[in-house]
């Protein structure tokens, strides 16, 4: 069944586990993330990005939903928009079937220049005020997501901000929180504490000076009801860099959030946790693996069987760790 974002934090707040949302762009990627889900009884929130639906039609991404709501009866589904740029974005997903929307108004429309704080405060009202006359739910972010270590936003997928930013930018104001959330009405607040997108976070195991999850903390206390994401938090885990690396990858040796300080999260109102980059590199693993050693292998299958095994495999150990086993 099709829930809501606001359902299903609500209960998540109430029973104090986290929720990873996973992000899909193809029938494996749904398949891996609704196998997991059934093995260990938990709800799932499945996000597609801009990109996603441009890469995979909006059409084919709203029909695969239905059909895994039908394969997998038994698991709630929260269908969500990973960073709206715009109203249009928004709005064209609730039309396609999603559930809930994130108005990223933490950058403008080009999703790269920083935005003012009253353009965030007015695009993301706007949003909230449209979504909830249909029963969607809205998720926004203040503050943008960047590194503490070197003060680039979004410094690894070429579609973060430009320009050296401050900490006043990287790190959500915990008393702008509660202006922000109060003015916008949003469902979840999706927070800045120094995790960036993609693979390339941190270049040592962070500390507390690059990854601030004690701002988590304030903002908690000041806003205990509200639903706090978190996103850029794949953990990047040592053994899948190790695969890609032994079966001819050449990623550099990188660092992400690790699980325990998520854990740490969501006992301070974390409720969704965005999961992309571990889902690619366990996949990418095999792919690689595959290829190098069976050079005459040519079907598809046989690539993407194993790719989305591994994926199913990180996504339980997420919905384990995270408390979201058994609440299905
Ligand atoms: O926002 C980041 C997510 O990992 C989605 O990435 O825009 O390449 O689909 P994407
Ligand atoms: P990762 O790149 O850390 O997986 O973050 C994903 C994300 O935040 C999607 O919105
Ligand atoms: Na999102
Ligand atoms: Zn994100």
């Amino acid at each position: 069944a099709r829930i809501t974002l606001r359902q299903l934090l609500d209960h998540a707040a109430e029973h104090g586990y986290g929720v990873p949302a996973f992000n899909i762009n193809n029938m494996e990627q749904g398949l891996a993330i609704m196998e997991a889900a059934r093995a260990c009884d938990a709800p799932v929130i499945i996000q597609a990005s801009r990109g996603a639906r441009s890469y995979a039609n909006d059409i084919m991404l709203a029909k695969m939903i239905d059909a895994l709501t039908e394969i997998y009866p038994d698991i709630p589904v929260c269908m969500h928009q990973d960073h709206g740029n715009n109203e249009a974005t928004c709005m064209t997903a609730i039309r396609h079937g999603f559930t809930s929307v994130m108005m990223d108004g933490s950058l403008m429309a080009d999703a790269k220049t920083p935005a003012s704080y009253e353009y965030n405060v007015a695009i993301t009202a706007r949003v909230a005020e449209m979504a909830h006359w249909v029963g969607a739910s809205v998720e926004g972010e203040l503050g943008v997501l960047g590194s503490l270590e070197t003060g680039e936003a979004e410094a690894e997928d070429g579609h973060g901000a430009q320009g050296k930013l401050g900490h006043d930018q990287l790190l959500t104001d915990p008393d702008q929180a509660v202006d922000f959330v109060a003015r916008t009405k949003v469902d979840a607040l999706a927070i800045a504490c120094g995790t960036s997108h993609g693979a390339y976070k941190f270049s040592r195991k962070p500390t507390g000076d690059i990854l601030a999850m004690s701002v988590i903390e304030e903002i908690h206390a000041k806003l205990p009801t509200v639903h706090l994401v978190m996103h850029g938090s794949s953990s990047v885990p040592q053994e899948l860099q190790d695969v890609i690396n032994r079966y001819g990858g050449e990623m550099p040796q990188t660092f992400g959030v690790p699980v325990e300080e998520i854990e740490r999260g969501i006992k301070h109102g974390v409720r969704k946790v965005n999961i992309d980059t571990d889902c690619r590199m366990a996949m990418a693993g095999q792919f690689r693996k595959i290829a190098q050693e069976n050079p005459r292998e040519f079907d598809p299958r046989k690539f993407l069987k194993p790719a989305m095994d591994a994926m199913r495999d990180l996504c339980r150990d997420r919905f384990e760790r995270f408390g979201t086993a058994g609440h299905a």
